[in-house]
């Protein structure tokens, strides 16, 4: 991969993502720093889109909510790569969203309404935004399981397939919003699903993991030190009870784009 500045793969192939269909192992590609990373995944999402908006005529994509897809979707919106995108042939999810308002700050649609969508030509009924503020919000994930099954292809059981699911990992393993604090991720039945958040009791709204390992490709994206021990649990130890293990694509490809920082603990034997 050229121009991202130094980039050290660790157990990943020059191209992280091969034409087939691989092992839902992850292959973690380590990066100078968090810009690096943003720059890793966005000419990932380049080439995915150019790809599948070439041999099915739209890209399906899930975004990640919290801080750390900022960059990329600040660097999405650049003039130095928002014209690599057909963003016209673009469908937009969340992987979740928090229970408030679209303009409120903690809102995973907001971010992306700030920093990415006014500089890209995305028809605004491609952008299909999870309603985790409404009171009925069970009811509203019944309808956004519709949109999936809508706007996506299903796969062989059925499930709605994404092209690509970007995701983050917390510090307690969790990612997008299933929480190891509860259980209902564990056996989903539903393929979203609309969780209390334990501590606040904030609803919030999530893909389910049969949805997430429905996917054709999932990429974390994960920086700082603070990530490094989770990180460690994930990739290495692949700790049975942290949700974001769990993501483990049926037949997709799993890549964790990191920064040295958050990779500090991967070297060395798991244990
Ligand atoms: C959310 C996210 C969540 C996030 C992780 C990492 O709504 O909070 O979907 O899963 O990706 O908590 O968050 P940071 O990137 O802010 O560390």
């Amino acid at each position: 991969m050229d121009d991202t500045g130094e980039t050290r793969s660790a157990g990943v192939s020059p191209a992280p993502f091969s034409d087939g269909i691989s092992s839902s192992e992850p292959r973690v590609m380590v990066c100078t720093d968090e810009e690096v990373v943003a720059r890793a995944a966005a000419e990932l999402f380049v080439q995915l889109s150019g790809r599948y908006i070439a041999d099915e005529g739209a890209f399906r994509v899930a975004l990640s909510g919290g801080n750390t897809p900022r960059p990329l979707y600040r660097l999405l919106g650049s003039d130095e790569f928002r014209s690599q995108v057909d963003w016209r042939a673009v469908q937009l999810f969340w992987g979740d969203e928090r229970g408030v308002p679209p303009d409120h700050p903690e809102s995973n649609y907001g971010v992306v309404h700030r920093e990415l969508l006014p500089r890209v030509s995305i028809p605004r009924e491609n952008i299909h935004r999870m309603e985790a503020e409404r009171p009925d919000v069970e009811q509203a994930a019944r309808e956004y399981e519709q949109v999936l099954r809508r706007e996506l292809p299903l796969n062989a059981l059925g499930v709605p397939q994404f092209d690509l699911v970007l995701l983050g990992l917390g510090a307690d393993g969790h990612t997008a919003s299933l929480l190891p604090t509860s259980k209902d991720w564990r056996d989903a039945r539903d393929l979203v699903a609309a969780p209390h958040e334990q501590i606040s009791g904030v609803r919030r709204m999530t893909l389910a993991l049969p949805v997430l390992n429905a996917a054709r490709h999932v990429i974390f994206l994960v920086t700082g030190e603070a990530k490094a021990d989770i990180l460690r649990r994930v990739v290495k130890e692949r700790d049975p009870s942290l949700p974001a293990r769990q993501v483990r694509p049926t037949q997709g490809e799993l890549l964790f784009i990191v920064d040295r920082a958050a990779a500090a603990r991967l070297e060395g034997s798991a244990g």
